[in-house]
């Protein structure tokens, strides 16, 4: 445990540090990587590029600071970076290297004003976060590997189908090699693909929400094609969609993620999504429709358009044998869209549209999608006086905030 005088070094500094958060872990990152290039193996290069991660590991550092002597009380978020951790394979043996790299950035940063004292108390309080991450991490580690169907690290698949469901978003079912069990999931877990590409330096390790529901026999991820904006092009999706075929090996990490539908409850569920976030949903949908037929479901799906809309075959018969009420929006229908009658509204999800179509008041509202479609979605019902303990979402990146 810290000391009183540590602890009130390590409050009194935070203000700070906040300030130049971003600054301190983008010195940060660039140092770790100049004298651990390995772990380039296991960080996603674009979330650098972009900040996002960056703007995730400071946030949470500056926040276990905070809460140094009531680490219980963030529990929920070490719980939900240490599922990724834990689907990443960070290791007990990592967390020194980050630490030093940390320290070293709080001093080059802060120049004089980070006193002797100031580094050694954040020393000591990394020491404490770190044990907090890689204790949480063990069990994690235990729970995967020795359930039924479970396993250690990467473990080889083959790609027993693979689909296209829409212009932009292809289906890929899974099996493993060995023809053995494969561990459960919960609905809108997701697993990790580490990707060792021929010609790349690095290997690449992306996540992906299961979307189908648990025990089949295989796992199902859907992925969209990261193509055709100005930045360059998705290195996983587009080789998975251009290069992985039928028979193929893929190496997968067990079924992680604290993002899942609570099959205990019979409470209604509104599930909703924009664009690929469907995946997840769509686990969810299929799991109620499977285990609980009776219970109320609202499927709301935001797209573009018919061209890139998926899975909505596939919804639609589920719609039909279940409690399903499924309304679809496109921002931009196509004439065929039209002539084809294939949409409930053109548009957006709005507040106006929730409050007089799902139920404000008992259900349990889980979401997932592009960050704007999320802050809206959360705004809406946060407006329409839904608690915070029945909203669930899932962020397909970093963790960000959805405030204003
Ligand atoms: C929990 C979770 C679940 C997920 N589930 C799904 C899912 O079910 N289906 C799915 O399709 N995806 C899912 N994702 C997203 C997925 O993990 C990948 O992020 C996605 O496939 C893109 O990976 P990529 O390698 O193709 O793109 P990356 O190479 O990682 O690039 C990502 C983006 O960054 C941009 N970029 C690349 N380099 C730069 C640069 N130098 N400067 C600026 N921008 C740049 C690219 O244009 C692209 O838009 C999920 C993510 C998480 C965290
Ligand atoms: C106490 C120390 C640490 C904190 C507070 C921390 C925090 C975070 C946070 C907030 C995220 C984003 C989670 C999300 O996706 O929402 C993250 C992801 C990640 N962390 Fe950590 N982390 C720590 C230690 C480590 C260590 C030791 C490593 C390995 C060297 C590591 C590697 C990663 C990787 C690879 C990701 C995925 C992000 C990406 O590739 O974009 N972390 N961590």
């Amino acid at each position: 445990m810290l000391n009183a005088k540590t602890i009130e070094i390590i409050k009194s500094t935070v203000p700070v540090l906040e300030v130049h958060g971003e600054q301190i872990t983008t010195v940060f990152y660039k140092t770790m990587f100049e004298n651990h290039p390995e772990l380039l193996n296991i960080f996603n290069h674009a979330n650098q590029k972009q900040g996002r991660q960056q703007r995730a590991l400071a946030g949470t550092v500056y926040a276990a600071a905070k809460y140094i002597d009531n680490l219980e009380a963030i529990l929920p978020v070490v719980n939900q970076i240490a599922h990724k951790h834990r689907s990443l394979g960070i290791k007990p043996e990592h967390y020194p290297i980050v630490g030093k790299h940390l320290l070293l950035a709080i001093k080059e940063v802060l120049g004089e004003a980070a006193t002797d004292e100031i580094i050694n108390a954040w020393a000591e309080a990394y020491g404490v976060i770190a044990d907090a991450f890689i204790s949480v991490e063990a069990e994690m580690y235990d729970a995967a590997a020795n359930q039924k169907g479970g396993w250690d690290g990467f473990r080889p698949f083959i790609v027993a189908n693979k689909i296209e469901e829409s212009e932009v978003i292809t289906s890929f079912y899974l099996k493993p090699v060995d023809g053995r069990a494969i561990a459960d999931f919960k609905p809108g877990q997701y697993i990790s693909i580490k990707l060792e590409a021929e010609g790349e330096e690095f290997t690449h390790i992306r996540q992906y929400s299961l979307s189908d529901a648990p025990g089949k026999g295989y796992y199902r991820i859907s992925v969209k094609k990261e193509a055709g904006m100005q930045t360059p092009d998705g290195k996983v999706s587009n080789y998975l969609h251009s290069n992985v075929e039928e028979g193929e090996i893929l190496h997968i990490s067990a079924p992680a993620g604290d993002f899942f539908l609570d099959s205990e409850k019979k409470s209604p569920v509104v599930l909703l999504s924009g664009g690929v976030g469907l995946t997840p949903m769509v686990s969810m949908l299929n799991t109620v429709a499977d285990l609980q037929p009776e219970r109320e479901v609202t499927f709301v799906h935001a797209a573009a358009n018919g061209k890139v809309h998926a899975l909505k075959d596939e919804v639609a018969a589920t719609a039909e044998k279940a409690k399903v009420n499924s309304f679809v929006f496109y921002d931009a229908p196509t004439e065929e869209d039209r002539q084809n009658n294939s949409f409930d509204a053109e548009g957006f999800v709005t507040k106006e549209w929730l409050q007089e179509n799902v139920n404000l008041e008992q259900a349990d509202f889980y979401f997932c999608g592009p960050v704007p479609f999320m802050k809206s979605i959360n705004a809406s019902l946060k407006e329409l006086g839904v608690t915070e303990d029945r909203i669930h979402f899932e962020f397909f990146g970093p963790m960000a905030s959805l405030e204003a």
